[in-house]
């Protein structure tokens, strides 16, 4: 089965193809980040904008890097929610108009629940029912997977998201945007033990970032910090961020007596994040899985890919009205 993808939840526009639920035959994706990084966030307005522009030519790209013609595709697949409304729509309406003149059907995915499906985009032997953890800039949830119809939630954030935080530090310390791959350059060879910072809840499987970030503007006022300072500070909050989610991930591991443990969204592109959790995991006896860099980030294939799983087990959402 050839399913095509379509991602625009944030400020990405994105169109896959996938074969077989895990044969990525193209993944395309085009950002608006550069767009958004002086306003230090995403823009909702300029990403919608730029998502209309784009979507089409990002599609007939698709079409040519998978050596396929519209015929071909089986099903049509977008992600539905969460997200921001103005993008959501405009892949939802392109999907929508592309399955209608194919005379396709359609499915609406969860674009946190495709985030865990990156994973199976692999040739890996991942076995359910596992623990996921999806740790992006709008999401920090814990799931327990008997498999991808029955997803039950753990834990969540209770305040801001990990990648949230990651952004909310880089910008209170001047970095720019998006923080979390800035953060973890500067943090390289800074002290990750020279501040003390609590992250909230050591037996929940809830999480809790804003006080963390408070932490850093409350350490930051009245002081005009040198390189070193600030390589200390922002590898003291990496370490403080990523210690929580650890730690949280092997106690929902152990609570629900699972030996797998997938990791999905842009925090996992995170480089400390994916060494402790390996190596946590290991002497935990527990599998820990990360997809590529690349499939961390916002993508279609995770979306073409889990709405062909879903798909060939009989999910149907009356979509096309
Ligand atoms: O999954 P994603 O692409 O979009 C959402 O669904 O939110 O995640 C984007 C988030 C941003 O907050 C960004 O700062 C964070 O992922 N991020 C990172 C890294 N790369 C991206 N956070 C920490 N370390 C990174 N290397
Ligand atoms: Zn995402």
């Amino acid at each position: 089965m050839i399913v095509l993808g379509i991602e625009s939840s944030c400020d990405e526009t994105g169109v896959a193809v996938v074969k077989n639920e895990r044969k990525i035959l193209a993944n395309v994706i085009a950002s608006s980040l550069k767009l958004h990084s002086r306003h230090g966030g995403v823009v909702p307005e300029i990403a919608s904008r730029m998502q209309l522009e784009s979507i089409a030519g990002i599609f007939t790209e698709a079409m040519q890097i998978a050596k396929i013609k519209p015929a071909q595709i089986d099903l049509v697949a977008v992600t539905t929610h969460p997200g921001l409304p103005g993008s959501l729509i405009t892949g939802i309406a392109f999907a929508k108009a592309l399955a209608l003149s194919l005379g396709k059907p359609i499915l609406g995915v969860n674009h946190i629940h495709s985030h865990i499906y990156a994973n199976l985009l692999y040739p890996e032997k991942i076995k359910l029912p596992a623990v996921a953890l999806v740790v992006s800039g709008g999401h920090t949830s814990l799931f327990y997977l008997k498999d991808f119809s029955k997803i039950q939630v753990l834990g969540q954030t209770r305040d801001d998201a990990c990648g949230e935080a990651f952004d909310k530090v880089a910008k209170i310390m001047g970095l720019g945007y998006p923080g979390g791959p800035l953060i973890e350059k500067i943090a390289r060879g800074g002290n990750e033990h020279k501040i003390k910072f609590a992250c909230w809840g050591n037996t929940e499987l809830d999480f809790s970032f804003s006080g963390i970030k408070t932490a850093v503007l409350y350490y930051l006022k009245d002081k005009k910090p040198g390189s070193k300072l600030l390589k200390d500070l922002a590898a003291s909050f990496q370490e403080s961020a990523v210690n929580v989610l650890v730690k949280k991930s092997l106690l929902a591991c152990k609570r629900k007596k699972v030996k797998h443990l997938l990791i999905g969204g842009g925090v996992a592109a995170n480089g400390v994040l994916r060494q402790k959790l390996m190596a946590s995991a290991k002497a935990a006896g527990i599998n820990c899985f990360f997809p590529n860099i690349d499939l961390c980030m916002d993508n279609a294939a995770m979306v073409a890919g889990l709405g062909g799983y879903l798909y060939k087990r009989g999910a149907r959402n009356d979509f096309k009205n």
